[in-house]
């Protein structure tokens, strides 16, 4: 089966040709993060018309690069939601186009679920499975079971791990996306540099819930009183930045392994573009290897943690029945949902 995947949940415009859900034929990833970076964050109206600018070119550069026509193409996946409206109608009205034109079913797929199935890119993991899905938007620890029905365990109940990232830059001006700008501030922290420990919120609380509004809170108060004090320069950001990244990955990987000790489920699964920072990885490593928990971890490579079709097409493959496109049109379950 050869699906072509479409993505456009937000500011990444992106196709994909995926063959049985393992071999990519072509992943091809346009992104206005640039025009964004100028202002801080996404204005979705301009994601939008970034989108419509870019979809048709990318989705011929998907197909040229495989060397294949639309004849080869089995089905068309294309996000449905979450995501920014005015993003996602481009993406599902393109899919619709096509599908109509070329007479081909579509598959509509659930960002979230096709983060989840990026690890299926790369292995076929073990189910029963726990799943950590980090991004800009969402914080959830999922049970996906033996036929692929995803149990709900925790999320976050205010922002996202990734929306802390990005929120924490912007307060530290360190600029947009906030996570790689945090992480490589990060790296250049020296260990002998004092500064503050940021709380961990909920990180001792039973469930499994998130939540990380009031690290940002926390740290908005730390840059204030160090610019205060004269005390705001390079070294002093280095070490905010270090200490945010640290405040994150810990709640998160604590409160995950808590769930894999709990369920007693030992696949893994942790993906979304917050799973593409490098501290986060290494930590999961290694604190399984410290408490020698039988687990077996899989994350996928970072151009596949950020927003990518590949996914999309993949988690098509394994889950979704297709649909026609006239069912698509009338069937109101399969409608675009946003955030
Ligand atoms: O999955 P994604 O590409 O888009 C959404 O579905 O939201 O995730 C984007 C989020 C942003 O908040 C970004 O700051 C974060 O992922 N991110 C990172 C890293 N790369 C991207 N966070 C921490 N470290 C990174 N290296
Ligand atoms: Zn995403």
């Amino acid at each position: 089966m050869i699906i072509l995947g479409i993505e456009t949940s937000c500011d990444e415009t992106a196709a994909a040709i995926i063959k049985d859900g393992k071999e990519i034929l072509s992943t091809i990833i346009a992104t206005s993060v640039d025009m964004h970076a100028k202002t801080g964050g996404i204005i979705p109206e301009q994601a939008a018309r970034e989108q419509v600018k870019s979809i048709l070119p990318v989705v011929n550069e998907a197909l040229e690069t495989s060397h294949l026509t639309e004849k080869d193409i089995d089905a068309i996946a294309v996000t449905v939601g979450p995501g920014l409206i005015g993003s996602l109608l481009v993406g599902v009205e393109t899919a619709r186009t096509l599908a109509w034109v070329w007479n081909k079913p579509v598959v509509p797929v659930n960002h979230l679920v096709g983060h989840i199935f990026a690890n299926w890119l790369i292995s076929t993991p073990a189910l029963p499975a726990l799943a950590l899905v980090v991004s800009g938007g969402h914080t959830d620890i999922v049970k996906i079971w033996d036929d692929y029905t995803i149990e709900w365990m925790g999320g976050t109940r205010d922002d996202a791990a990734g929306e802390a990232f990005d929120k924490s830059a912007r307060l530290m001006g360190l600029g947009f996306p906030g996570g790689p700008a945090i992480s490589k501030a990060a790296a250049l922290h020296h260990q002998t540099t004092p500064g503050v420990k940021l709380p961990r919120p909920l990180l001792n609380d039973k469930g499994f819930d998130f939540s990380f509004s009031g690290l940002k809170t926390a740290v908005l108060r730390e840059v204030t009183k160090r610019k205060e004090l004269n005390e705001w320069n390079t070294p002093s950001i280095n070490q905010l930045a270090y200490e945010v990244q640290e405040a994150i990955t810990d709640v998160l990987i604590q409160k995950t392994l808590r769930a894999v000790k709990e369920t007693e489920i030992n696949t893994l699964l942790v993906s979304g573009g917050v799973a593409a920072n490098s501290r986060l990885r290494e930590k999961f490593l290694e604190q399984i290897e410290k408490t020698k928990m039988d687990v077996q971890l899989h994350i996928p490579p970072p151009i596949f943690c950020t927003d990518n079709a590949a996914m999309i097409a993949t988690a098509a493959t394994y889950i979704y029945k297709p649909t026609t496109w006239e069912q698509i049109t009338t069937d109101p379950n399969l409608t675009i949902t946003s955030v």
